[in-house]
């Protein structure tokens, strides 16, 4: 899978995503606004051009916070996840980022493990921070530590 940043005239099928694989989608307003602030955001896209997953990260000063990301529907399941949140992971790197944060909804088992998987830990709750059909849902915080342990060392 190729990845390229995101642009204004992809935030369409970003939408399309958006609304593919999730309950509460983000609106177009809410990307365009991301992408307005300069926040970072990559598209990934098949061999036709078709926009197949995507993410946005805002560096808050050395941390990075991951705002969203999310696979298309119809190709969950097959790695694509995994390789957005590589990339993630990545560029928080780049940018010496000490910590990668995130919230998740409480019954999004899915992407739990994803990020547990990827070596992220649940830091705190966010209680009855989403709207959900049964009226509200936790927030999962979770984190990455990317500061090298040896940093930590005392002589
Ligand atoms: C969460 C999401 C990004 C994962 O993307 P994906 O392409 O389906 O994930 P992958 O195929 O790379 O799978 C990565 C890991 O996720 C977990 N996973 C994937 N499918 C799963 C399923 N059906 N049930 C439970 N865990 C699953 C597994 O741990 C998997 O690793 P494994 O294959 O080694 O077991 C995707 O499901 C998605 O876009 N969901 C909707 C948006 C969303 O919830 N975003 C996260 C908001 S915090």
């Amino acid at each position: 899978m190729k990845s390229r940043l995101m642009q204004q005239h992809d935030v369409a099928q970003v939408i399309a995503i958006e609304q593919s694989a999730n309950h509460y989608p983000w609106s177009q307003q809410n990307v365009e606004d991301c992408l307005k602030s300069g926040y970072h955001a990559c598209v990934f896209y098949d061999q036709a051009d078709e926009i197949l997953g995507f993410f946005i990260v805002q560096q808050v000063v050395d941390e990075a916070h991951l705002l969203n990301i999310c696979v298309k529907l119809r190709v969950q399941g097959q790695g694509l996840g995994r390789e957005i949140l590589d990339q993630i992971i990545d560029y928080a790197t780049e940018i010496s980022a000490a910590l990668i944060v995130l919230e998740v909804r409480r019954s999004n088992h899915r992407a739990q493990q994803l990020y547990l998987q990827a070596g992220f830990n649940e830091m705190s709750v966010r209680t009855d921070y989403y709207p959900s059909e049964n009226g509200r849902e936790d927030a999962i915080l979770m984190g990455l530590d990317l500061v090298p342990t040896s940093f930590f060392k005392v002589n």
